[in-house]
């Protein structure tokens, strides 16, 4: 390979080694994506890709790379803290956002997740993910070179970046969108055209909508094309097309890229829907995560430092496929968005009810020990309600009705009801009502501290703490929304500006407020309640050994309907977390916490031993958290 002729005997032995190591799944992936001929072409070209990236990888992340193979797990480690922000509501720009680090180092953040800030296309772009220019920068944040030196300074902090890479379409504003648009075959070949609307038709029989309001339909005309493209999100959002071997290693090549700038974790957007199927809902097929197989092994022999993630927001069966199961096992992303788990948090907050929860929690297959969660309870993107019919119908719920409970409880319709979101793409076909809005909004804190109300800002910031409790103590990397660590509630001002007036996910996407971060500090306010009591979390989190991601988080059966407990079982000891999703006292018999081996409980979080009353009964207060390990 004529990249590696220049490097140290040494240096070009390590990638023959890696090359060694993952080539069989780089090659078995490529076997169920493509004839015989086009995998050995196509694998060819992607070994040639890794060959020129390892010999161009600078000699820092070459070091990051060997400390990450001696150390697999680390981002397994109960000290791992995700963060997400958008660049410019974080900060001005790249090179402003340095000043924001010690706040960041603060929170005790070691990932940080900057929301799509490759070029986009002008105007309306999906917030991002419809991506102009995968090689360059958003114009107005800055330039790759900031890029790469914001890498650095994160990495001298030990935080590392994480970005998007939008794989599943382009804008159509890309050149390959362009290019097919001028009517080069090669380039009309990177998309799925069609002349008419037989095919179309055909598909659209078993497709859903994304965004049944303002992009109907999965295919657009485009006159200039002369044909229908397919279009899953947005009408200027592009579905490429995985099935073209140039596809593949397009994207290698861009992955390859971002690595070698600095990125150390790689979000795989949309990934679900990366290939089509006729007859089928054209998600979670399986040669989605032999894309991701093939994306791995590649970035494995070049750059193994960097981890994949793969966002697929999809119902629980279907998620635990995206952290490798049967012959993916350990092959695909390391990290996957723990979707099921945040869905859960809100409906045990709505029904202070567990039991629906424990069931489906409980029920998901194990996952590899290589991978972890990525655990949340707001995204920027909208609320639905993946509750599986069956897990519902198994705890006496109807999943219809439960999912329509959850909507009108988050919209604030439901009598009683606390919170204060907005629904997102109501679909009258389906019932479906996905829901927007801030933490702070949705757990009823907002409207407390609008109405100046102390007996209901104390019930939200409990529910906040609690709900943030179940999250980092669930053993993944637990990602915090930026505004989250202060209570920030909706962005009122969400649709004022141009291009985010029909997308009401901007309520929850709003700017950084220096006012309400220095509020964090002032004894007694939400603000600085749900800050102290998150860094303590966090410092907790990482006294606890086995809230390591490789431990299971074990969902044992409910004694009281209030309460969730979570077993994790590690060598250096048993960790039994009980939540009391109620704002009632709610107790828990000490006889089935010393059944789990632990004799003397003492609560990690307060440091205290927890002692039972005459009846052998545990009593959390209302929305506490127990993280009771022996003493
Ligand atoms: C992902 C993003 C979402 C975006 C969609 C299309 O789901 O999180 O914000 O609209 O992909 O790129």
């Amino acid at each position: 390979m004529a990249a590696l002729t220049d490097l140290s005997p040494e240096r070009r032995e390590l990638f023959e080694l890696r090359v060694e190591r993952w080539l069989p799944d780089l090659r078995s992936a490529l076997a169920s994506l493509f004839d015989d001929r086009a995998a050995a072409t196509l694998e060819t070209r992607l070994l040639a890709m890794a060959g020129a990236a390892y010999a161009e990888r600078p000699d820092d992340l070459h070091r990051l790379d060997q400390t990450r193979i001696l150390r697999p797990d680390w981002f397994q480690s109960p000290h791992m803290i995700g963060y997400a922000a958008y660049c410019d509501r974080l900060a001005a720009d790249l090179p402003d956002l340095h000043r924001r680090l010690p706040y960041l180092h603060e929170l005790g953040v070691t990932y940080l997740h900057l929301m799509p800030l490759l070029r986009p296309r002008p105007g309306d772009s999906d917030g991002g993910y419809a991506v102009a220019d995968y090689r360059s920068v958003r114009p107005d944040l800055g330039t790759v070179d900031d890029l790469r030196e914001l890498a650095s300074a994160l990495r001298a902090r030990g935080i590392s970046l994480v970005l998007d890479l939008v794989l599943n379409h382009v804008a159509r504003e890309h050149a390959w969108a362009q290019a097919a648009r001028a009517g080069d075959p090669k380039y009309r070949d990177y998309f799925y055209v069609y002349p008419d609307r037989t095919q179309p038709d055909a598909y659209e029989r078993t497709l859903p909508e994304v965004f049944p309001d303002f992009a109907p339909g999965n295919f657009t005309w485009d006159d200039e094309l002369g044909g229908w493209v397919w279009t899953t999100f947005n009408s200027f959002q592009w579905d490429v097309n995985w099935t073209n071997p140039d596809v593949v290693a397009e994207y290698v090549d861009i992955v390859l890229w971002l690595a070698n700038l600095g990125v150390e974790v790689i979000r795989l957007d949309a990934i679900a829907f990366l290939w089509k199927r006729l007859g089928t809902n054209c998600q979670n097929q399986p040669e989605v995560h032999a894309i991701a197989q093939a994306l791995r092994a590649v970035l494995r022999m070049a750059a193994p430092a960097v981890l994949l993630k793969a966002e697929a927001i999809v119902a629980p069966d279907d998620l635990v496929q995206y952290l490798g199961q049967g012959r993916h096992h350990g092959k695909v992303s390391d990290l996957a968005y723990h979707n099921s788990l945040m869905v859960q948090i809100w409906s045990m907050l709505a029904s202070r009810d567990v039991r629906l929860a424990a069931h489906a929690l409980g029920q998901l297959p194990a996952v590899p020990s290589t991978t972890a969660w990525i655990c949340y309870l707001r995204c920027h993107d909208d609320i639905g309600w993946a509750i599986d019919d069956g897990d519902a119908a198994a705890v006496g719920l109807n999943g219809f009705a439960h999912r329509a409970f959850l909507s009108d409880f988050y919209s604030g319709e439901f009598p009683g009801s606390f919170a204060e979101g907005l629904v997102f793409q109501a679909n009258p076909a389906t019932g479906d009502k996905r829901i927007s809005g801030m933490a702070a909004s949705l757990a009823g804190l907002a409207a407390a501290e609008r109405a100046g109300d102390p007996d209901a800002v104390t019930p939200a910031v409990q529910r906040l703490l609690l709900a943030h409790a179940i999250v980092l103590g669930w053993g993944g990397i637990p990602v915090l929304w930026m505004g989250d660590e202060v209570g920030l509630p909706s962005d009122d001002a969400w649709a004022s500006e141009p291009g985010h007036e029909s997308d009401n996910r901007w309520l929850h996407r709003p700017r950084f407020d220096d006012d309400r971060a220095a509020a964090a500090t002032v004894p007694g306010t939400a603000a600085q309640q749900l800050w102290s009591g998150l860094r303590h979390l966090v410092a907790t989190r990482r006294s606890l050994a086995p809230l390591h991601a490789a431990t299971p988080a074990q969902v044992l059966s409910p004694d009281d309907p209030g309460v969730l407990p979570v077993l994790r079982v590690h060598p250096e000891g048993e960790l039994l977390e009980l939540f009391n999703v109620t704002e009632h006292w709610r107790p828990w018999s000490a006889h089935r916490v010393h059944a789990v081996g632990i004799h003397h409980p003492v609560d990690a979080l307060t440091g205290a031993a927890v002692t039972p009353d005459e009846q052998g009964r545990l009593w959390l207060a209302p929305y506490q958290a127990m993280w009771l390990v022996e003493g």
